[in-house]
């Protein structure tokens, strides 16, 4: 398939492949697209990591990156999602990635574009490439997903980090934790426990922390930021009980002194900056799988 929409897209053989691929990138090989080829990223919500390591990683297979800012675009004029996309094929883009507030926003799209749309998050939905990073960085830590016990704490049901990795990591063989406030624990999450937070970190290869997602609490204020570090953050107290070899990540951005203490941030267990590096990886991987597949024309069997 040459989209890449959610995780459920991939069967644990694509997953092995596309970390295999990433890996080879890590150890410095290089690959270039066949013939010139275009993208876009159609970024509507604020993004850093994933806006720019989708770029680097277009850069150094050797796309051609049109440059597409929404707010000075035509979807002001009242221009649908849908005919943007559609445009920007029309105009020769070659595939295009999309984070959007909706969630499942490309379910408009996939019927009559003949492009690949890569995931760069949809709303509450689904974030494959953060996903497909962290297995790479859990990967790399552990050589195997197979029983490693992995605790994900903080803004469970706002979080399409934890409905991804818990899809992954479970079809993968580890056991997944939920811990944080149990009013944003949604029982959708239903692969995985939900535990009482010293207890979860206390059984955690892998204490992976979410962001609170601010934005989509519609106005409400749940906890202060001392609040909830005491109540529900990685503190100085709490890492100690992380047993020997266990590492903490985060997807980042991180509220420092929040969902971490700031002295935890770049300690010895954390590998939140390993995480971007590898993100790098995981989308060149991601580009190639998409370009390669397009180039066999799996789009245009799917339309005909
Ligand atoms: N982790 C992540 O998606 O970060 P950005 O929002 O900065 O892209």
């Amino acid at each position: 398939m040459c989209h890449l929409l959610t995780m459920s897209d991939l069967t644990n053989e694509d997953i092995n492949e596309i970390l295999q691929d990433a890996e080879w990138f890590w150890k410095g090989n290089t690959w270039t697209t066949p013939q010139k080829m275009y993208s876009v990223n159609l970024f509507f919500e604020p993004s850093t990591r994933t806006k720019c390591s989708f770029e680097m990683a277009e850069r150094k297979l050797g796309m051609e990156i049109i440059p597409f800012e929404t707010n000075t675009s035509s979807l002001h004029k009242g221009e649908t999602l849908y005919d943007t996309v559609k445009t920007l094929e029309a105009i020769g883009v070659d595939l295009a990635v999309i984070r959007h507030n909706q969630d499942h926003y490309y379910r408009e799209l996939i019927p009559n574009i003949r492009i690949p749309i890569i995931n760069g998050g949809d709303g509450c939905g689904q974030h494959p490439t953060q996903s497909l990073l962290d297995l790479f960085t859990i990967k790399q830590e552990f050589g195997t997903f197979k029983g490693l016990n992995i605790t994900i704490i903080g803004d469970i049901s706002h979080s399409r980090v934890a409905r991804s990795n818990m899809e992954a990591l479970t079809k993968l063989g580890a056991n997944v934790t939920f811990s944080g406030p149990p009013e944003w624990f949604d029982h959708s999450f239903s692969l995985g426990n939900y535990a009482p937070i010293n207890q979860a970190i206390e059984h955690a290869d892998v204490v992976m922390l979410l962001r609170i997602q601010h934005e989509r609490h519609q106005g409400k204020s749940f906890y202060s930021a001392e609040q909830y570090h005491d109540q529900y953050g990685l503190t100085l107290e709490r890492v100690n009980r992380m047993k020997n070899g266990s590492i903490i990540m985060h997807p980042a951005p991180i509220n420092r002194n929040v969902e971490i203490a700031d002295e935890l941030v770049e300690c010895k267990k954390s590998r939140i900056f390993k995480q971007m590096e590898n993100g790098v990886y995981i989308r060149m991987a991601v580009l190639k799988r998409a370009v390669e597949h397009s180039l066999r024309g799996c789009l245009h069997e799917l339309h005909n």
